[in-house]
């Protein structure tokens, strides 16, 4: 990187006025690690377990349970409990996960906790007189999913984790109950949502102070309820959450605020495990996340597409072209084809490279494609870069290896904290096409292959990936920020796998995404101007986005762990 663009990112990233997740007291306990500056990737003094993640509590619990002979599966599972703690705006037990993982017995599993719509959900829910409202499924009950989370990280956790389940909760249920410092970015998503959350009694009662504005950066938070409901989950399991008072009090929730999830729709809530999306890149083989997500399917497709050009004699504007265009044609696929398995046929032939060929050939080094296109709807910008969602990755040298996407889809969900738990309820719902070709949160166009029905996913664009060399683990990694999750992870594979780099300088590279609607490619600003100026002769509407996206990865390079988290979170929140 030029020196240059190293400024740049030290300008967007300085612009950070709070410290972040200066450790309190109640955290030295916890974690017996001294209070120092963000340290969200971290390694077991004796350098067998590395974590990475977005908040420092996090990775500091995730640490606590190593050094009580938790390995990475302990690890990660620890760290995402501790995150619906301290990073409510971005994930929680009210939400779903998707979680890749290898066992130190070489097994692979792919565990969907993706949020399913109610037994009472249609077709047309989020419609009023025919039109698509989007508040619907954005914020209050109707936004809701069956949240998958719990059920996910227990069977997780069952899996490989070598202490025993409520090991792995406690220490955030003891984070949950003695408080936490708030974040940078928690206070800059309170702002954003407090009215919102004004709205929702027991929300309000948590997040915003007794004059109903949003706990400021620094504030002490306590969840009293929360804490509770994970000692109860530790004790008594997911049976407490899907059977027992949790499905309950939301079940009663929903029934007086117009919503549609019951108690049986708890009960009958399962996850599923699914068969990875595997391909091969550079001499590497990847393990992908398949439907409901969209991740595995679109990060081998356009690295598929790739893999067709002559990489390393492609100058740097070229090859950004390049990027953008197969990101396009992706994106176009995943509006018509993607959604949940159980509902709608998916082809394969998605991840062929037989079919990478042949969009490659339709590619031109020279101008953009444009007429790919059918419809460009009005969205959110600030919804698509803002990210909300969070990704853990953990790893041991026994050789478990760990990738996990939690989220509650954008900042505090639907808003809606069901009273008495502290739980913070998900608007997975928004993430089903209202209508086809109405745009979601992101931006996103789906068919009726997305379409909500009783029972389905919702289709996800998160990227957990675990990659093998020579059949042995040597990444994880994932990312939030919605459809850039996709684009995050492809940049972050391509400048690791095919260019050499290591996870942290490919993450230091400025980002692009083009999603295909809108047909706008965005740039972050660190970009350099003559690359710019380049996609622009080449037929590129830029929008320039000061950064983009939040990654998370471990390799393993010479027989050592590497954690790395994503400097862009970092220095946005140092001081
Ligand atoms: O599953 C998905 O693709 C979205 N619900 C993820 C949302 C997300 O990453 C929010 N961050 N921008």
């Amino acid at each position: 990187m030029t020196d240059r663009l190293v400024v740049l990112f030290f300008f967007f990233f300085s612009v950070a006025t709070f410290a972040d997740d200066t450790a309190s007291s109640s955290s030295e306990k916890l974690t017996g690690i001294p209070p120092s500056a963000n340290q969200y990737a971290q390694i077991s003094t004796d350098g067998s377990v590395a974590i990475a993640t977005v908040n420092t509590y996090a990775s500091n619990i995730a640490m606590a349970v190593v050094a009580k002979g938790g390995n990475a599966i302990d690890a990660a599972v620890a760290a995402t409990f501790a995150l619906g703690v301290v990073d409510a705006q971005n994930s929680g037990i009210g939400g779903g996960c998707l979680i890749l993982v290898r066992l130190a017995n070489g097994k692979i599993y792919a565990i969907d906790g993706r949020e399913m719509a109610p037994a009472a959900a249609n077709r047309d829910m989020f419609l009023a007189q025919g039109k698509p409202n989007p508040e619907l499924s954005r914020t209050g009950a109707l936004a809701i999913g069956i949240p998958g989370s719990v059920m996910a990280l227990y069977k997780l956790q069952q899996l490989g984790g070598a202490l025993k389940f409520r090991d792995d909760v406690l220490p955030a249920a003891d984070l949950a109950d003695t408080g936490f410092r708030i974040s940078n970015s928690m206070a800059e998503r309170l702002a954003a949502t407090s009215a919102k959350l004004a709205t929702f009694p027991a929300s309000a009662a948590i997040f915003l102070d007794e004059n109903k504005k949003p706990l400021v950066a620094g504030t002490m938070l306590q969840q009293r309820d929360l804490a509770a409901t994970y000692r109860r989950i530790a004790r008594q399991g997911p049976g407490y959450f899907y059977k027992g008072d949790f499905s309950k009090k939301a079940a009663a929730w929903m029934r007086e605020n117009g919503g549609l999830i019951t108690l049986r729709d708890f009960s009958r809530y399962q996850i599923k495990l699914r068969d990875p999306i595997v391909s091969e890149f550079s001499g590497y083989t990847l393990y992908g996340f398949p439907p409901p997500s969209s991740g595995g399917t679109h990060v081998a497709q356009i690295l598929n597409i790739l893999d067709e050009f002559d990489l390393p004699n492609i100058s740097p504007s070229n090859r950004y072209h390049l990027i953008a265009d197969a990101m396009k044609f992706s994106f176009a696929d995943r509006a018509h084809w993607l959604g949940d398995t159980d509902f709608t046929a998916v082809p394969k032939g998605l991840t062929d490279k037989r079919y990478a060929k042949l969009i490659a050939k339709k590619i031109n080094l020279e101008k953009s494609q444009i007429d790919i296109s059918h419809g460009n709807p009005d969205i959110d910008i600030q919804a698509l870069m803002n990210k909300h969602t969070t990704h853990i990755a953990a790893a041991d040298l026994a050789g478990n290896w760990v990738a996990i996407t939690s989220t509650v889809n954008t900042s505090f969900g639907s808003k809606v904290v069901i009273p008495g738990t502290g739980v913070v309820m998900n608007n997975q719902m928004d993430d089903f096409s209202a209508q086809v070709g109405t745009a979601n949160a992101f931006g996103l166009v789906g068919s009726e292959a997305n379409s909500v029905q009783p029972r389905k996913r919702p289709l996800s664009s998160m990227s957990p990936t675990l990659v093998f060399k020579d059949g042995k683990p040597v990444m994880t990694l994932g990312a939030a920020g919605g459809p850039t999750i996709i684009s995050q992870v492809v940049q972050t594979l391509l400048y690791t796998l095919h260019d050499g780099m290591t996870a942290q300088q490919a993450m230091m590279q400025p980002r692009i995404h083009q999603q295909w609607n809108p047909n706008v490619l965005f740039v972050e600003a660190a970009m350099p101007a003559a690359i710019q100026q380049s996609l622009k002769d080449k037929g590129h509407e830029l929008k320039i986005w000061p950064r983009m996206g939040a990654s998370q990865a471990i390799e393993l390079r010479d027989g050592k762990l590497v954690p790395t988290a994503e400097p862009r979170v970092m220095k946005q929140n140092e001081k």
